[in-house]
């Protein structure tokens, strides 16, 4: 598949909260490796944004955007407003939506240290020292989507709801053959991660793994129960190369291990389908407490920028002058708030911004 010789085009969706801030950087970042190929870049509205401009929170023409694009770039949804408002309007999260819709089964949150960040991390710099770890979230089963869900009545007056954690054998079955492959190109080790000693879908999770391990002899497959897993991550994290897991333990181990690393404003992701078309975020989410004050983290958009070139476009050389763009401010002492520490220069979002894309053009 070539897609050099055509014009690409990106659905830039910055969504709500410091996603409006973070997402701009991110696409200086593109614009500063993509000068020699034709992409096309065009914003579209999601969340609360597009609540109050059309009264959707996935209005039609933003759809009709991503069915015209080949990747999404996606900042985040959420806030006091749009929460308020979801609750008289449950469409469910256009988010959620999106990853159903486009089937993109795979989450890849890759977790690794800039060594200049060493000392940010809460954890000891001896514990990260090296960190490079992939974690692939499955992203459409589970008790995300599983049906029944929803309030229940229980014939005794008292409000009851319940959520249905489901996986068929096929949606565990491709997010396997995702987590071995990864491991193949990486280290070579793949931990799978499940709660097979209490839950039936686990338990079938952990089967299917096992099975699917047989067509990769190369590949040395770990099983860990999610309790278990959550204490290794902080207690040795260096231990993992790839972990494959569920679409809700993904979600909360991708948030410890993001702290690894410093910051949860460090941490980059690729969703991916059966197909190119990916949508790439930051794991973290839309941040009220800190919106609109230009105080964010823009690098793990930026880093999901770097993703978005690798996976749906294979560049991939243009996605390493992105990442070592960041390598070079973070060497420079450039640090955001959530990163900072002695001796650093504390900057904002857009410097920070202006930094990466100044060190990818002088790199040229
Ligand atoms: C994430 C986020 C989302 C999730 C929320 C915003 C729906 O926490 O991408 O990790 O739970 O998947
Ligand atoms: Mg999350």
């Amino acid at each position: 598949m070539s897609l050099s010789n055509r014009k690409l085009k990106i659905a830039v969706l910055p969504g709500d909260g410091i996603g409006q801030e973070i997402v701009p950087e991110a696409v200086k970042a593109v614009k500063a490796v993509t000068g020699h190929v034709p992409v096309e870049m065009e914003q579209g509205e999601i969340g609360w944004t597009a609540v109050e401009r059309t009264g959707e929170a996935l209005p039609q023409a933003t759809l009709d955007l991503i069915e015209a694009s080949d990747a999404i770039l996606f900042g985040a949804i959420g806030g006091p407003e749009y929460e308020a408002w979801k609750r008289t309007n449950p469409r469910g999260s256009p988010l959620l939506r999106l990853r159903q819709d486009l089937k993109l089964f795979a989450n890849y949150r890759p977790v690794t240290l800039f060594p200049e960040l060493e000392n940010a991390s809460t954890l000891k710099p001896e514990v990260i020292r090296g960190l490079d770890l992939l974690i692939i979230r499955e992203l459409n089963g589970d008790i995300y989507f599983g049906e029944p869900r929803g309030p229940v009545s229980n014939g005794v007056g008292q409000r009851e709801s319940i959520n249905t954690m489901r996986y068929t054998e096929a949606q565990i079955r491709q997010v396997a053959h995702a987590g071995f492959r990864a491991a193949q190109r990486r280290r070579g080790k793949l931990c799978s991660v499940d709660k097979a000693n209490v839950l039936e879908t686990m338990a079938l999770w952990r089967d299917v793994v096992t099975e699917v391990s047989k067509e990769y002899p190369n590949v040395e497959l770990t099983h860990l129960f999610i309790d278990a897993a959550a204490m290794s991550l902080v207690r040795h994290p260096t231990q993992f190369d790839v972990i494959v897991t569920g679409n809700m333990f993904g979600d909360i181990l991708s948030d410890e291990a993001a702290m690894l690393t410093g910051s949860l404003g460090m941490l980059p992701s690729a969703s991916i389908g059966a197909g190119s078309k990916g949508l790439y975020e930051p794991i973290h989410g839309s941040a009220p407490d800190i919106a609109g004050k230009g105080v964010a983290n823009p690098l793990a958009a930026i880093l999901s920028a770097a993703l978005m070139l690798r996976f749906s476009f294979e560049m991939e050389e243009e996605a390493r002058r992105i990442e070592d763009g960041v390598r070079e401010v973070l060497a420079a002492g450039l640090r955001t708030g959530d990163i900072m520490e002695a001796g650093a220069r504390r900057v904002g979002t857009r410097e920070m911004g202006d930094a990466v894309a100044e060190a990818i053009a002088a790199a040229a």
